[in-house]
């Protein structure tokens, strides 16, 4: 073992570099993010991102477990990189900051679907996901999305009449007379996460892009 110590020292140093660059230059780099503070019109101090609540953070448990991920990423490219802002998947490209309190980050990597970073402005109505949820072919004829009906109960109308929540069903996705399909915990809860899915906020690393004067919306 004549070359021992010269050994130990490039194992040494290989184990060391990797673990420089792998685990303290990305601490180094992101380990200090904390939320952006920025003040709105009527000057209240607004945090940027903020942790989720209550439904919306449970929905997120949903959305991993379901395997959403599978189809839709959340991560929106730069300009010059794709034509994700052009699509109309987020007004800026996101930035690690985005993700500062999303554990498990949904970042994704296929794109069968629409990516979500900004679905809760895309599409705020909730009744739009309770259908889309319970069968995508309500609302975007022909998709390839998997139905959910397990996150909505079919139940008899009770005495007091249909419920508010109730979907309004009608044609060949119509429930028997009498019946009525109502949302579950989960699935309201994982549409509250769904509107929770906001990226629109100027950050100094990825600013939105400045409206032109009088040009149009
Ligand atoms: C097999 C792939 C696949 C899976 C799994 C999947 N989706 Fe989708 N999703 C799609 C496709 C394709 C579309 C576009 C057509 C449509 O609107 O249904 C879509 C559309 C959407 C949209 C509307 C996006 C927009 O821009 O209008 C939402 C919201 C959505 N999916 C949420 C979910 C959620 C939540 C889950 C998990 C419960 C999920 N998807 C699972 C493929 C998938």
């Amino acid at each position: 073992m004549k070359y021992g110590p010269l050994l130990f020292l490039g194992i040494l140093f290989t184990l060391a570099s990797s673990w420089v660059g792998l685990v303290l230059a990305p601490k180094q780099q992101l380990g200090g993010l904390v939320p952006n503070v920025s003040t709105n019109a009527l000057g209240a101090v607004v945090l940027y991102p903020q942790a989720r609540k209550g439904e919306a953070q449970q929905g997120e448990e949903h959305y991993r477990s379901l395997g959403c991920v599978y189809c839709h990423s959340q991560q929106v490219r730069p300009e010059g990189f794709g034509s994700d802002i052009t699509r109309g998947w987020g007004k800026r490209r996101t930035v690690s900051r985005d993700y500062l309190y999303d554990k498990p980050v949904m970042l994704g990597t296929s794109r069968t679907g629409p990516d979500l970073t900004n679905i809760g402005e895309r599409q705020s109505d909730s009744g739009w996901h309770f259908a889309h949820l319970y069968n995508p072919q309500i609302t975007s004829k022909g998709s390839v999305m998997p139905p959910y009906p397990f996150l909505f109960q079919l139940r008899k109308i009770g005495p007091g009449g249909a419920s508010t929540n109730a979907l309004k069903l009608s044609g060949e996705f119509a429930v028997a007379e009498g019946w009525e399909v109502v949302p579950k915990d989960s699935a309201r809860q994982l549409v509250e996460y769904l509107r929770s899915l906001k990226t629109s906020v100027d950050l100094p690393e990825a600013p939105l892009p400045k409206v032109q004067e009088g040009a149009a919306k």
